[in-house]
């Protein structure tokens, strides 16, 4: 019998587009005699409606995908998945939405409610991954670099700038501003000098309340994809992103907008230091409690040291996206991840009282 799995994109983030291109991708490499999909997507205001599968979810002509607000509306509570008065009997949920409302606890918590399995990772790995404050300190207790920072919540920004300034200058200039929360580099700046520290706390606390300001690593941006497999968290081959040098870092126009940047796989390192970054990979996972899947994002400086900036646990998904790039570069093609994630799904080890 074919599993019924509800592919969830769109959402309330910034990142809306971007997960309709990852629900394309998806869609079109579903194994079918295993899985029948069935398509929701949410409106950027958080409505939800029942999608034809051929609704258009690639960029075309330059334009992004979004879920438009017309259609069969959905609902999702503690007695299941509803249309039209009629229960949608979803076996497994592939919530491919990024970023606030979404990767970060909240659809877990409510598909938890409703005793449906999910793929990736739970509540707790999915809110704690979201929040780059509370990620960091959770790697370095496990002894993995993270970058030396400080949160600027929009409270204390308003009562003192002069003194969050002043930390700012201690760290020593470039330093990064960005979202706490974020995603897709959005609200991210360099800050090459102290006069453009002030609009760079503006623009993060735009997209969130809490920002964070960090010394600049210097070095190559190196990703390893972490798939759980028959219960074991492995990590893929590890990738180097090259970004044109016309950008000043991995922004959202380098990551999206052009096919300037582009992923060496496998990266051009050393085999022992590319060793260490997978291994450091899974204790990340692991650290986190992460269950299925998670995109985790170093550093590597010119002295060899291994910074980790970040984990993402639902990363883009779309067949050319770096995580099942790196996957299909260690011998699994993206129709087998997608069958991997649905199979470890279905043992509820993300699961409130599991990893
Ligand atoms: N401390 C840092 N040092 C150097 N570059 C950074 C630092 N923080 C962020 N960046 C740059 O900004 C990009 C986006 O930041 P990141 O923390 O990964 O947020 P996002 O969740 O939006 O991807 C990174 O890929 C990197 O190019
Ligand atoms: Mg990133």
């Amino acid at each position: 019998m074919t599993k019924r799995v509800a592919i969830i994109c769109g959402g309330r983030s910034s990142e809306h587009e971007i997960s309709c291109i990852s629900a394309g991708g998806v869609l079109a490499a579903i194994d079918r005699s295993k899985f029948e999909p069935i398509l929701i997507g949410i409106s950027k205001s958080g409505k939800w409606f029942l999608l034809d599968e051929k609704t258009p979810l690639s960029i075309n002509d330059g334009v992004l995908p979004t879920i438009a607000e017309t259609g069969t509306s959905v609902t999702l509570d503690a007695a299941g998945f509803h249309s039209e008065g009629k229960n949608l009997n979803i076996d497994i949920v592939f919530p491919l939405l990024h970023g606030p409302y979404g990767e970060d606890g909240t659809i877990q918590g409510l598909l938890e409610m409703a005793d449906i399995s999910y793929v990736g990772s739970g509540v707790l790995a999915s809110a704690v991954a979201m929040d780059k404050s509370f990620a960091k300190p959770i790697f370095a207790a496990h002894g993995i670099k993270v970058a030396a920072g400080f949160v600027v919540r929009a409270s204390e920004w308003a009562k003192d700038k002069a003194s969050i300034q002043k930390q700012a200058d201690l760290l020593g200039y470039p330093v990064f501003v960005k979202p706490a929360r974020g995603g897709s580099s959005r609200g991210t700046t360099k800050v090459k000098s102290a006069a453009e520290f002030v609009a760079a706390i503006e623009e993060a606390h735009r997209f969130d309340p809490k920002a964070m300001v960090e010394q600049e690593i210097r070095g190559k941006e190196i990703e390893c994809a972490v798939l759980e497999i028959d219960g074991v968290a492995k990590a893929s081959l590890v990738g180097q992103i090259k970004i044109d040098p016309k950008y000043d870092f991995y922004n959202f126009e380098a990551k999206y907008l052009d096919s300037a940047t582009t992923i060496e796989l496998p990266a051009s390192i050393d085999q022992k230091i590319s060793d260490q970054i997978r291994a450091k990979a899974v204790e990340a996972f692991i650290s986190l409690g992460c269950s299925g899947l998670a995109r985790v994002d170093f550093f590597l400086t010119d002295n060899n040291e291994v910074i980790i900036n970040e984990l993402n646990t639902m990363p883009g998904f779309t067949a050319t996206s770096v995580f099942p790039k790196m996957w299909a570069a260690t011998g699994v093609g993206y129709t087998d991840v997608i069958t991997h994630l649905l199979n470890a799904a279905l043992t509820r080890n993300n699961g409130v009282l599991g990893n």
